[in-house]
């Protein structure tokens, strides 16, 4: 656990203990019980954390180039692992070093709409100089990421991001837990940041697409393995637009969770498993190369920019064990409710625009809108609802993509089942908060509109969402 990260056991036993004390004396048949669940490593904790963005210098590419100027948190990109268990309070300080207003959006947690971190509509932005304290109790186990919400196209973009792991109560069993943040970049020769954030181009077309891969913030060489180990392998894909087709030379993955979501395990379809901006995947991977031995991890999702992601390097020695580990991989439910489809309120949202597409009698700077609308926020004006969800309804929405492009659409505050797509059923029903629309698709996304609050629903290519296409729905 970084430095930043401090946390200690606090409340609600410690409290206890202490009325305890006061009030009836040392009694020692709770205190035995207090010790008992403490053991069982199920209190709720509060973990607090300092998130400090700012300007520093990383070394993104190989030793012979040079360091790379970008805006980071705690100084490296990608920012400070927070990790939490399940029903923890995660307290995060966040203090404002850039020349621009900030916020912290934690992407996927359900969490109280005061904390989504969304300027004007959830909070004020966050002025430079000046700090804002997130606290919300974590209800879902699994891999979550924060960024800001302010001007996210150049703030993402320039190595603003981390990660947020929530454990399970009952983790499955791995011999490895390991996580790949994975960037994009476009980078000058010399390994600076090309400038040119949010220009028409990007913004009308598939967004700010860059020309340098990471992992964990360093351009990737080899994933050193041993073989016969099992890794639960967490991905983030936390790049500005650049979506991912990969494919496990040699293995045979199989995705456990989806968006931090569990969903039944399985293999990813024809062995390409694509994961779109903000959305993470867990794999569990069985080492089953030869000792010695080196894998392909290829990204095949442009045609004609394929290359090589990273190089899985088996070590020399013996196999840790002879046949694959026999121990279950299904990870526990999280606590979601189950919509109600046959009595769901159901509603339409229509993306429309982009290059190839009717731009017509959108205002200056959009290319997109979703039922005609084109939004964008943190620019001082709070967006509308389009529409009111009662509280606690099942809700049934469904995504038209008109457009020539791809579209990541999140939802903020609610996770949601994907039950169809172009009408046909979806095989696994997962649960999602951000579904990846390709072009002339259809999706339909069903939940429980269960948190209050306006939340935002929009396209995590950032381009595009500060374009356009990005909408509010009111939970009340
Ligand atoms: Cu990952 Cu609205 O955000
Ligand atoms: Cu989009």
């Amino acid at each position: 656990m970084p430095d930043a990260v401090k946390d200690r056991v606090a409340s609600p036993s410690s409290g206890r203990r202490r009325f305890l004390a006061g009030a009836v004396g040392l009694a020692a048949a709770p205190l035995v019980w207090l010790r008992g669940a403490a053991q069982a490593g199920a209190e709720p904790r509060l973990v607090e954390a300092t998130l400090a963005p700012a300007p520093a210098k990383v070394r993104l590419v190989p030793e012979q180039y040079a360091a790379t100027a970008v805006w980071a948190y705690n100084a490296a990109v990608p920012g400070p692992t927070l990790r939490v268990r399940q029903g923890d309070r995660l307290r995060v300080r966040l203090e404002n070093g850039l020349d621009e207003g900030t916020t912290v959006h934690w992407h996927g947690i359900r969490l109280p709409n005061a904390m989504d971190g969304v300027p004007d509509l959830t909070q004020p932005l966050v002025a430079p100089g000046q700090s804002f304290q997130y606290e919300f109790v974590v209800p879902d186990a699994g891999t979550y990421w924060y960024h800001p919400h302010q001007r996210s196209y150049e703030q993402i973009g320039r190595g603003l991001s981390g990660a947020l792991i929530v454990e399970e109560r009952e983790p499955i069993r791995v011999d490895r837990d390991v996580l790949w943040v994975l960037g994009d970049w476009r980078l000058e020769r010399d390994a600076s940041i090309r400038g040119g954030f949010g220009n028409f181009m990007d913004l009308s077309h598939n967004g700010r697409v860059g020309n340098t891969v990471t992992i964990n913030g360093h351009v990737p060489e080899s994933f050193p393995v041993r073989a016969g180990e099992r890794i639960r392998l967490r991905l983030v894909n936390a790049a500005s637009a650049r979506i991912f087709g990969l494919r496990f030379q040699g293995h045979e993955p199989r995705i456990v969770a989806l968006d931090g979501q569990p969903v039944e395990p399985h293999a990813p379809e024809g062995g390409v498993f694509v994961l779109a901006p903000a959305q993470r995947a867990d794999l569990v991977i069985d080492m089953v190369g030869d000792p010695g031995s080196r894998h392909e991890v290829h990204d095949g999702f442009y045609r004609n920019l394929e290359y090589r992601l990273i190089e899985i390097a088996y070590a020399a020695e013996p196999p840790l064990r002879a046949r694959p580990l026999d121990a279950p991989i299904r990870l526990p439910t999280n606590p979601l409710a189950e919509p109600d489809l046959a009595r769901a309120e159901r509603h339409d949202l229509v993306l429309t625009g982009g290059m190839m597409g009717n731009m017509r009698g959108l205002p200056r700077g959009m290319a997109w809108a979703v039922n005609g609308t084109a939004n964008s926020c943190g620019s001082g004006k709070v967006i509308d609802p389009l529409f009111i969800l009662r509280r606690g309804r099942s809700c049934v929405l469904r995504l038209v993509n008109e457009t020539q492009w791809h579209h990541p659409m999140h939802l903020h505050g609610h996770a949601f089942r994907v039950i169809s797509r172009d009408a046909r059923p979806t095989r696994y029903r997962e649960w999602l908060d951000t579904v990846l629309l390709a072009p002339r698709e259809t999706a339909e996304i069903a939940f429980v509109a269960d948190n209050p609050g306006d939340w935002l629903l929009h396209c995590h290519v950032l381009e595009h969402q500060a374009s356009g296409m990005t909408v509010c729905l009111r939970v009340a």
